[in-house]
């Protein structure tokens, strides 16, 4: 076993050398080399250009001993061909600019397949392949259809989601028909990502965490279901990721998904054990501790690798993204200490 198939072993819950490590948002803002590309160019012309968002991803993984890649591209650009208008405003995020409000401009939304709407981020997913060379995997990602739901009708980030739960709430078949359309985008542009070469994908549903769980389970968790079941028939394993989804833990198996994201506001075994034995478990160390002197990092990542106590289908991450102050060495000490405390504990 090496590190090429590390990281797919642990998704799959097979025994492992040691603890694999990725980290969201990995390829980013903190890194000097991301900041000289995004200078040069837009947000948006980085993702729509392969070679650029091919460039991009490969910048943490030669920088660090990462056991996997992810796919440099945005959650938000597949509203585009749906009919939005997105644009990443500098120092206040995306915005949408014809945001939905109604159940006719539900019924106004486009589904465009993936090959015609995200041709770059497919081509991008072929030039990484050839460049990692087999040395690690790729992931590959997506929204959730509720994360994305929110987006189109709050117009960008949110503090209360106050309009995306009010339609939830007052338009039920209009949300049905925006989640089934979101969920046929979502899951042919995964399916069409595994295609190119993506050999996991990781469902980012940041903000599912702000329903209740019996909202939740009626009104998102069958789209949810939907598109996992899907991506699964391809035969790659599938990462469900979302913060504050404690409430939910024991309903997260439904999914359907192999791998679940865990955020730091529970601990690590806890969680797992809410979760089941069934599934892999990723995270979760609050990327805040990032900020902290290296000793205090490193406590923090032998509690969670304590807590995972060798069992398969431990993958190391962050609790959520890594965010753009965090100093490099840290991240460089951290991705090592997750290695080597892996082997010496199991001996390997
Ligand atoms: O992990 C990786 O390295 C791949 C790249 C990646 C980006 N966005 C690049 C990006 C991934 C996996 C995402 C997912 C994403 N995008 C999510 C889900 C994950 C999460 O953090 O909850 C969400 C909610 C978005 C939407 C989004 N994109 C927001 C809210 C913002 C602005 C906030 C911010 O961090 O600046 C973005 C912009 C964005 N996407 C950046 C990056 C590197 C920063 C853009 C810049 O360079 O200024």
């Amino acid at each position: 076993m090496d590190q090429s198939d590390r990281f797919l072993r642990a998704c799959r819950r097979e025994p492992v050398d040691t603890t694999p490590i990725w980290l969201m948002r990995q390829a980013g803002r903190y890194m000097p080399e991301y900041r000289a590309v995004r200078a040069q160019h837009s947000m948006l012309d980085a993702i729509r250009t392969p070679e650029l968002a091919c460039e991009i991803t490969m910048q943490p993984v030669s920088a660090f001993d990462l056991d996997a890649a992810i796919i440099f591209a945005d959650i938000l650009p597949i509203l585009i061909g749906m009919g939005l208008d997105l644009a990443f405003v500098k120092g206040e995020g995306p915005q949408l600019g014809n945001a939905i409000r109604t159940p006719a401009d539900v019924d106004a939304l486009r589904t465009p397949s993936a090959q015609e709407n995200l041709p770059y981020t497919l081509e991008a997913i072929r030039l990484v392949r050839r460049e990692l060379d087999g040395r690690i995997p790729l992931i590959g990602f997506s929204g959730a259809p509720f994360t994305l739901a929110s987006y189109a009708i709050e117009g960008g980030g949110s503090k209360n989601h106050v309009k995306v739960k009010s339609f939830m709430l007052s338009e039920p078949d209009a949300w049905a028909r925006l989640m089934d359309k979101l969920a046929t985008v979502v899951a042919d542009y995964l399916v069409a990502q595994v295609e190119a070469g993506a050999q996991t994908v990781q469902v980012f549903d940041s903000w599912a965490g702000v329903l209740a769980p019996g909202d939740y389970r009626a009104h998102v968790l069958p789209y949810t279901q939907r598109v996992i079941a899907q991506v699964k028939a391809t035969g790659v394993p599938v990462i469900y990721f979302g913060t504050d989804l404690n409430g939910l833990l024991e309903t997260l198996p439904e999914t359907g998904a192999d791998v679940l994201g865990v955020d730091w506001r529970i601990d690590l075994d806890a969680a797992w054990a809410r979760l089941g034995e069934d599934v892999a478990v990723q995270g979760n160390l609050d990327p805040v501790a990032l900020f902290a002197p290296w000793p205090a990092v490193r406590d923090r990542a032998v509690d969670i690798l304590a807590r995972a106590n060798g069992r398969p289908g431990h993958v190391f991450n962050l609790g959520h993204g890594i965010l753009p102050e965090t100093p490099v060495d840290t991240v460089r000490r951290l991705v090592d200490f997750v290695h080597e405390w892996g082997t010496g504990r199991t001996g390997r």
